[in-house]
């Protein structure tokens, strides 16, 4: 293979001209051990590269059913993590440590304590796109794909506080009626970009085509979409739904699987402000490439470590996710909350 023939596969970084990345990181994962899993908002290179590509839960799933040495995650910092409070005894790598999340960023640990102690009577609910120390704060920990199954189980007159996704709170609190979930102001950079406007002139130009929408869209968004879920659950919807053309209303390199499984369909992505911009990528996911990945393989830095205390404090309502999540999704529906709350509360 030259570099003339595929340009991609080769790197241009100092210190590491004409190195054929796929090739040396598939050495290095096999010489370290190393499984590779990747979230749907990966660059398509790092997405085939992957031993496992899916969504959060999927992906937490995975972690902690790994029997390899190291796990090298291609995702965001809070997906690493719980990839190490899962798996402690794995050396869990993250190509690079700033790959963050807004989400994250809008729930520091401090305030979420202080919001928790101001509301004791409340039961707290909280996406997994959040760090490790505001696990350690929290009962139950959800994702896009089971929050609403999650909170089915929780009794009617218990309130719920939910952080950090005010989007993904509304979604739910609006198709669930319960009126008792106090929701945390955060919100997803990317998700919020997408233009009613520009949406509406696009579902004009494509009549009949359905609209897929991530839940940490908006509600204005929301409300034009014929299905709301997570990756996976959007994947599966354009790859399953007859329509011909669809609109994806979630970051759009996760149309790279959906053009993979079906080829003979379009996917179209909803536009942002302008109509025309870059602004629906996220950048966080971004900071990952192959370079990075072939770096983090080699060197096993930059690695994910978290102070022991936090990590079994955020690994409980981790493992009550896991339990109360939908049993086609492997999970084991218990539904038991009677060990949940006041040692939570501890900071
Ligand atoms: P999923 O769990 O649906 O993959 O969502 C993760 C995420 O960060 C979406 O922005
Ligand atoms: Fe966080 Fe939004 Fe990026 Fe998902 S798309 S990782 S919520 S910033």
């Amino acid at each position: 293979m030259t570099k003339a023939e595929f340009p991609s596969a080769f790197s241009n970084a100092p210190g590491q001209r004409n190195i054929d990345l796929a090739s040396e990181i598939e050495r290095l994962r096999k010489e370290r051990n190393a499984v590779i899993l990747a979230h749907y908002y990966q660059a398509p290179e790092i997405q085939d590269i992957a031993d496992f590509v899916g969504d959060s839960l999927d992906l937490s799933r995975k972690a902690a059913a790994t029997d390899a040495d190291v796990i090298a995650f291609c995702g965001v910092r809070f997906m690493a993590e719980v990839a190490k409070v899962l798996s402690p005894d794995k050396t869990v790598i993250l190509p690079d440590m700033n790959a963050g999340c807004s989400l994250e960023d809008s729930c520091p640990p401090e305030e979420f304590a202080a919001f928790r102690a101001a509301h004791p009577d409340h039961i707290s609910l909280t996406y997994i796109n959040c760090s490790a120390a505001v696990k350690a704060h929290t009962d139950i920990i959800v994702t896009s794909s089971n929050a609403e199954y999650i909170i089915s189980q929780i009794p009617e007159d218990k309130p719920i506080l939910f952080a950090p996704d005010q989007h993904l709170g509304g979604y739910i609190k609006r198709k669930t009626g319960r009126d008792n979930m106090l929701l945390w102001e955060g919100s997803c950079i990317v998700h919020e970009q997408f233009s009613e406007k520009e949406l509406l002139k696009l579902k004009a130009q494509y009549p009949g085509a359905p609209v897929a929408a991530h839940p940490e869209c908006p509600a204005h968004i929301l409300d034009h979409a014929d299905h709301v879920g997570s990756t996976s659950s959007i994947l599966t919807f354009a790859s399953t739904s007859g329509a011909d053309v669809i609109i994806v209303a979630t970051e759009p390199h996760i149309m790279h699987q959906m053009e993979k499984a079906r080829p003979d369909k379009t996917f179209i992505g909803a536009p942002g402000a302008d109509g025309n911009c870059n602004c629906n990528m996220c950048p966080f996911m971004a900071l990952n490439t192959m370079e990075k990945l072939y770096a983090s393989l080699r060197d096993l830095s930059p690695r994910i470590e978290l102070p022991e205390d936090i990590r079994l404090r955020a690994l409980k309502p981790l493992e009550r996710m896991l339990e109360m999540s939908p049993p086609s999704n492997g999970g084991r529906n218990t539904g038991d909350l009677s060990n949940i709350a006041p040692a939570q509360l501890e900071v």
